[in-house]
């Protein structure tokens, strides 16, 4: 095991491209493991790309991503994730979607009841275990999403824009349920977002993605105690955080990333 302060992810200067098309450039991020970092950037700078590195669902042209150490070239079973469009098979109703993965693993049938159980609970869905996935509406197919995620008992989690294809205020109440669920047992979380108040919201820090290809643009530290109310979306704290976000984000680039990109050539990771 390595000593606590190790950070549980290392995105150690990833690039990575389809063909001619630069998305990743030197990325370099780290999550500690029980961290919330969330990562921000417009639609299609590369967001999922560098999170299904992360999960070991695509390679890397350049960098490397280590997970407690260990170099990811596939998927690894201490990692998760949960995917905008939820992803549950449609033939398979709710309980046995979430109970897939523990029978992947030839985990006990006795632990697998257990389990699946308790996940059911934790995300609100007791009652709907015989459900067929369009039998439930969008956010209570995500939230058999996370439950799914969350029955591994994974080391690091990967939420890829997880609420996006829910109603808003469906949506601003799985925020907080997943807030409260995350204080029960804190871990190491990538969140991945286009919103700005969710980054802020759900962050220890906010990575702030960038440009075509996709770098670190800004890396903001998100000081809102937890477990996070409501009430803090109305905070001076949470709108100063969310007005420099949204400066990294649209404001001027910098002059560095205008002299590179203009050259052709890769920016630096990590530039403020
Ligand atoms: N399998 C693929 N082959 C070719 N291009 C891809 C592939 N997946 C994504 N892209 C391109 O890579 C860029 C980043 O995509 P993506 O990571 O999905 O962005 P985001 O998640 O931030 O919206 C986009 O320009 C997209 O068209
Ligand atoms: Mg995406």
């Amino acid at each position: 095991m390595p000593p606590s302060d190790d950070p549980r992810l290392v995105v150690d200067n990833a690039s990575l491209h389809y063909g001619a098309l630069d998305v990743l450039a030197d990325v370099s991020l780290t999550v500690q493991s029980r961290e919330i970092v969330s990562i921000v950037g417009p639609s299609g700078c590369g967001k999922t790309t560098l999170l299904r590195c992360v999960g070991g669902l695509n390679q890397l042209n350049g960098g490397e991503i280590r997970i407690d150490g260990q170099r990811v070239e596939k998927p690894l079973p201490m990692v998760s994730m949960v995917f905008q469009h939820f992803g549950l098979f449609p033939w398979r109703n709710m309980w046995s979607n979430i109970a897939y993965g523990l029978m992947l693993r030839r985990t006990p049938k006795a632990e697998i009841a257990r389990r699946v159980d308790a996940a059911i609970e934790m995300v609100g869905l007791k009652g709907f275990e015989k459900s067929y996935p369009h039998q439930l509406s969008g956010g209570m197919q995500q939230r058999a999403g996370l439950a799914r995620a969350l029955v591994m008992e994974p080391k690091l989690l990967l939420m890829d824009e997880p609420f996006s294809a829910i109603d808003a205020q469906t949506r601003e109440q799985l925020q907080f349920e997943l807030l409260r669920i995350w204080d029960r047992r804190p871990t190491a979380m990538m969140f991945v977002t286009h919103s700005i108040d969710e980054a802020v919201l759900m962050g220890d820090r906010v990575v702030v993605l960038a440009g075509r290809p996709a770098h670190v643009r800004a890396l903001r530290r998100v000081d809102l105690p937890r477990p996070r109310e409501r009430s803090v979306v109305t905070s001076p704290e949470f709108l100063n955080l969310r007005e420099q976000v949204w400066h990294d984000l649209f404001g001027q680039p910098t002059d560095g990333e205008t002299a590179s990109r203009g050259r052709g050539v890769r920016s630096a990771a990590g530039r403020k």
